[in-house]
C-alpha cells in the first residue's frame, strides 16, 4: 500500500513542472473541454462548496472557478503540484492542503461537491478514498470522477493502445526527462480499467445514485455520485 503512495508522490513531484505542459501536448488540449464537460454535467452553481481532491496543478479548481463557484478548496500529496497550483491561481492561497485522500483531514459533512480529475487510479487505496469523500460531503452532495479508460470499440481501441503505449511513453519521457513516469501511466491505465469497478466501490462506500458518462470516444470515463 504505501509502497505505491510513495512512488506515486515520486512521479508527481517529479514531472510537476512539465505537467500541464504535457498534458495539454498529450492529450491535444481535449483535456479542458473533459473537465468542463464534468464540472457541467455536475451542475455547479455560486452556492456550492467544493473540495478538488488529487487537484495537481488546479485546472480543475480554475474550471469550477470559471463555472461561477465560489467557495474552492484543493487537495493534493504532491507539494511540488500545490504550489505550481499557487502560482497560476492566487486565489487558492490559503485553501489548498497537502493530505492524503484517503485520509482527508476535512470536516464531516463539510463539503457540497467534490472533484478528483485524473487522480483516483493513482489512489492507494481507492476505497478507503470514497469512504472519507462519503464522510466529507454534505447530504445530497455530489462526487465527480474523471478518469481514462479503455474503449470498447476494437479497431479504435488497438490505434489508441498504439498511441498510449508507444507515442505517449516517448514524447512524456522525452520532454520530463522521466521515462518511468509515463510508462506508469498508461500501463496504470489498463490494468485500472480491467480490474476495478468504480461504481461499486461508490456503493460500498454509500453513494445511493451512480451516474455514467462517456467522453470522446470512450477513453474518459465520468461518474457522479450521489450522496
Ligand atoms: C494526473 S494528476 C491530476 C491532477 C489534476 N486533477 C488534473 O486534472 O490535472 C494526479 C494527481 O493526484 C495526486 N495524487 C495521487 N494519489 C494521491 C493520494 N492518494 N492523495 C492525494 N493526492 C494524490 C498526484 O499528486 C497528482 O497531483
Amino acid at each position: 500500500m504505501s509502497d505505491k503512495k510513495n512512488k506515486v508522490k515520486k512521479i508527481f513531484d517529479s514531472i510537476a513542472f512539465r505537467y500541464d505542459f504535457l498534458n495539454h501536448l498529450l492529450s491535444f488540449g481535449t483535456d479542458y473541454y473533459w473537465r468542463r464537460k464534468a464540472l457541467k454535467l455536475t451542475g455547479l452553481n455560486s452556492e456550492s462548496i467544493l473540495l478538488d481532491v488529487a487537484c495537481g496543478t488546479g485546472d480543475v479548481a480554475i474550471e469550477a472557478r470559471r463555472q461561477g463557484v465560489i467557495k474552492i478548496f484543493g487537495a493534493d500529496f504532491s507539494l511540488n503540484m500545490l504550489k505550481l497550483f499557487k502560482k497560476k491561481s492566487n486565489w487558492i492561497k490559503g485553501n489548498n492542503f497537502q493530505m492524503v485522500a484517503e485520509k482527508m483531514p476535512v470536516k464531516n459533512e463539510s463539503v457540497t461537491n467534490i472533484t478528483v480529475a485524473f487522480g483516483v487510479r493513482n489512489f492507494y487505496d481507492i476505497q478507503e478514498g470514497f469512504n472519507s469523500f462519503y464522510s466529507a460531503l454534505k447530504k445530497n452532495g455530489k462526487a465527480t470522477i474523471i478518469e481514462f479508460r479503455m474503449p470498447s470499440n476494437p479497431i479504435f481501441k488497438r490505434l489508441y493502445k498504439f498511441y498510449f503505449k508507444k507515442i505517449l511513453p516517448l514524447i512524456g519521457g522525452l520532454v520530463s526527462g522521466d521515462k518511468e513516469a509515463y510508462n506508469y501511466l498508461p500501463n496504470s491505465v489498463e490494468e485500472f480499467d480491467e480490474k476495478i469497478k468504480l461504481p461499486e466501490l461508490l456503493q460500498n462506500s454509500g453513494f445511493r445514485k451512480i451516474e455514467k458518462y462517456y467522453l470522446t470516444l470512450g477513453i474518459v470515463q465520468v461518474i457522479i455520485a450521489t450522496k
